[in-house]
């Protein structure tokens, strides 16, 4: 009986090496015929079990049912793995690639790089101040008075007695003058604040460019002249300028003044109230007042600061009808540049 048992074991381990490797419809099916079949090898040991002696005949019977089983289970696995859909690797260079968003500028700094360009072809530096100010640079320097309304509580904020967030670009105008003597060409772009409720047109902090031009025999035929080639290089030849009377504290006298509408071509549509002209900021000659806080000679020198509204000019460069989108800071806008 040993002798059948062994058999059987080696049997047993040569049978699940032969299954191990059969990897083909074809050599599973020989398999299953040369274990399982009628003829097989577990038929012949079955046949074999009359020679056994009685009593080891149902360990025998036992053992042999054990393979049956095993064998079937394996060779049935096998068949189900090899039905499955088998997996191809190949690489699809048709699928279209992610998109990569690089970083950009904002469109108040493309603007400001702009107008930094125009005017440094007509001989002007970049002048910086700081956005946190004192009253008298903000203010007393620029000869605007104590009562001045642009000074009360609702229209600037203030961080403690005597300093404030600065209200316009026009403080750069001081520092600059104080720290040089003529002839002076600068432009200073930055940030403003002022407390106004936020609408369409309106937002607390906002984008001015201040320019200033100090010298001998400096006129106000050179200030327009400045301001017509600027309004050119930005918005093309056709473009004309308009100058208004207005009052200004720094500067004597003082304008305001409009660009033709970059919209419709000064013929009136909704971005210039149907009037043809857009208002951008406020100009003049500087008072002999500011000369006298910097200690320039009124009598030697002259010359014209001006404004540059960036926000208003940002907007009508992209067409952009909302202010508050230039702040919000939503990437799905900012992207858009
Ligand atoms: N500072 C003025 C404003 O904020 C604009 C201006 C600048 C006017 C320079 C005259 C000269 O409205």
């Amino acid at each position: 009986m040993d002798d059948l048992l062994d058999k059987l074991k080696d049997f047993e381990v040569s049978a699940l090496t032969k299954l191990e490797s059969a990897h083909t419809k074809e050599t599973l099916e020989a398999l299953k015929i040369e274990l399982l079949g009628r003829k097989g090898r577990l038929a012949e040991f079955s046949k074999s079990l009359g020679q056994a002696a009685t009593e080891s005949r149902p360990r025998l019977g036992a053992e042999i049912n054990r393979l049956k089983a095993l064998f079937k289970a394996g060779i049935e696995k096998s068949e189900a793995k090899l039905a499955r859909p088998q997996k191809r690797e190949y690489l699809d260079f048709n699928l279209p690639a992610r998109a990569f968003f690089t970083g950009r500028k904002h469109p108040l700094l493309q603007t400001v790089d702009d107008i930094i360009s125009i005017f440094h072809g007509m001989g002007f530096k970049v002048a910086h101040g700081p956005d946190v100010e004192t009253e008298y640079y903000t203010f007393d320097a620029l000869n605007t008075p104590e009562d001045h309304p642009s000074r009360d509580l609702t229209d600037t904020f203030y961080i403690k007695k005597g300093v404030c967030l600065r209200t316009h670009t026009s403080p750069v105008q001081i520092r600059t003058m104080e720290s040089q003597q003529p002839p002076v060409r600068i432009i200073a772009p930055g940030r403003c604040y002022r407390s106004d409720a936020p609408d369409a047109s309106h937002s607390p902090v906002f984008y001015q460019c201040e320019g200033l031009y100090v010298d001998e025999g400096v006129t106000f035929a050179d200030m327009k002249g400045t301001i017509t080639a600027f309004a050119r290089a930005l918005f093309g030849k056709a473009v004309k300028v308009r100058f208004r009377p207005h009052f200004f504290p720094f500067t004597e006298p003082s304008v305001e003044y409009d660009f033709s509408c970059v919209i419709c071509a000064g013929k009136g549509c909704r971005v210039c109230k149907y009037n043809g002209w857009l208002e951008i900021s406020g100009a003049g000659m500087v008072d002999p007042e500011v000369f006298r806080a910097v200690n320039y000679d009124s009598e030697k020198y002259t010359g014209f600061a001006w404004g540059m509204g960036v926000d208003r000019l940002t907007m009508l460069r992209y067409r952009i009808e909302d202010i508050r989108l230039l702040y919000d800071n939503d990437i799905r806008f900012i992207r858009q540049f």
